[in-house]
């Protein structure tokens, strides 16, 4: 059985910390389907149906794509492919209450350990398989969702498996500790090393500050190695979810010749997140950017600069 977030009473157009009424709820494994989806069309039509309505259920969500089996018919032109480093290709914006994308790895491609930006986060694999690692959170970071399962009374924990029910109880104690500069509380490291992307992941970084304030915060950071809490190797059609009370994950194609391609969900969708090293568990704000959106390659600015100087 694994723990997830099911929030009732809730829009998942909202960031995970901004629900009103959060319990972790078993989830049964495996999860039981309704009804079968006959393609990726009509999966994406169903999850516009469902994030009309006023509230969305986690599990809903995960039956859904859970109903539609993988077929690369329904999903090969979005899937283009990089030498060195994963892509993103959007699918479909979801009206803005979520996004829905194709992510192609190559052979020993990985993604570098990431936050979820307080959103909510469903995969799907479409082909081949993926190893997820999750991680703890360093404790000088904190994201919203613990602070928000502190502070509220109406956040109420039942049925979590053991091992979750400890990782929440001891992040949500380590709050009293940690996170005590609000006016930065969207960042817990110093801004100015230039580090914390694996190389292969899609990210930019950005530059100068990331606190919300727009102040820059020069701290002492406290490197401590990034603690792995879970390892799951993924094949095709399972279905697995994430958001930021359950901890940090990178994911990463273990084969180095079969390439994988996974389904990915995000409500609401964001454009930036953190990523963390994995020595020093200092984070870094990036930016996360499309390879192709609706099956159309965008050109890089490196390939427009090209075009541009081969015109002059
Ligand atoms: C992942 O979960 O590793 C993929 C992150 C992304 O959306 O780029």
């Amino acid at each position: 059985m694994e723990a997830a977030m099911d929030i009732e009473n809730a829009n998942c157009k909202l960031r995970v910390s901004q629900c009103t009424d959060m319990e972790i709820l078993p989830i049964e494994r495996p999860i039981k389907v309704d009804r079968e989806i006959d393609g990726l069309e009509k999966l994406v039509a169903e999850l516009h149906r469902v994030f009309s309505h006023d509230h969305v259920n986690v599990q809903d969500v995960q039956k859904l794509m859970t109903g539609y089996t993988s077929d690369p018919k329904h999903w090969k032109k979005y899937a283009k492919f990089d030498r060195f480093r994963y892509t993103r290709n959007l699918v479909d914006a979801g009206n803005g209450a979520f996004n829905i994308m194709i992510l192609c790895w190559a052979g020993g491609h990985a993604s570098a350990i990431h936050d979820h930006a307080d959103s909510h986060c469903f995969m799907k694999m479409l082909s081949g398989s993926l190893e997820e690692v999750r991680y703890d959170w360093p404790d000088n970071v904190q994201p919203e969702v613990l602070k928000k399962l502190k502070s509220t009374t109406k956040a109420r924990r039942r049925c979590c498996s053991e091992s979750e029910d400890k990782y929440l109880s001891s992040k949500m104690n380590a709050l009293d500790m940690n996170c005590q500069n609000d006016s930065c509380h969207n960042f817990g490291g110093s801004i100015d090393n230039d580090h914390a992307e694996n190389g292969n992941g899609n990210v930019e970084k950005e530059n100068g500050s990331h606190c919300k304030n727009g102040e820059d915060r020069h701290e002492v950071y406290e490197a401590q190695n990034m603690v792995e809490i879970g390892r799951t190797r993924l094949e095709v059609n399972d279905v697995c979810y994430i958001n930021d009370a359950l901890g940090l994950h990178r994911m990463e194609n273990p084969s180095h010749v079969d390439a994988a391609v996974s389904l990915h969900l995000y409500c609401p969708p964001f454009d930036s997140c953190r990523v963390f090293d994995a020595s020093t568990g200092k984070p870094t704000q990036v930016s996360v950017t499309f390879t192709s959106k609706y099956g159309k390659r965008i050109k890089r600015m490196d390939e427009v600069i090209e075009v541009a100087d081969s015109q002059q």
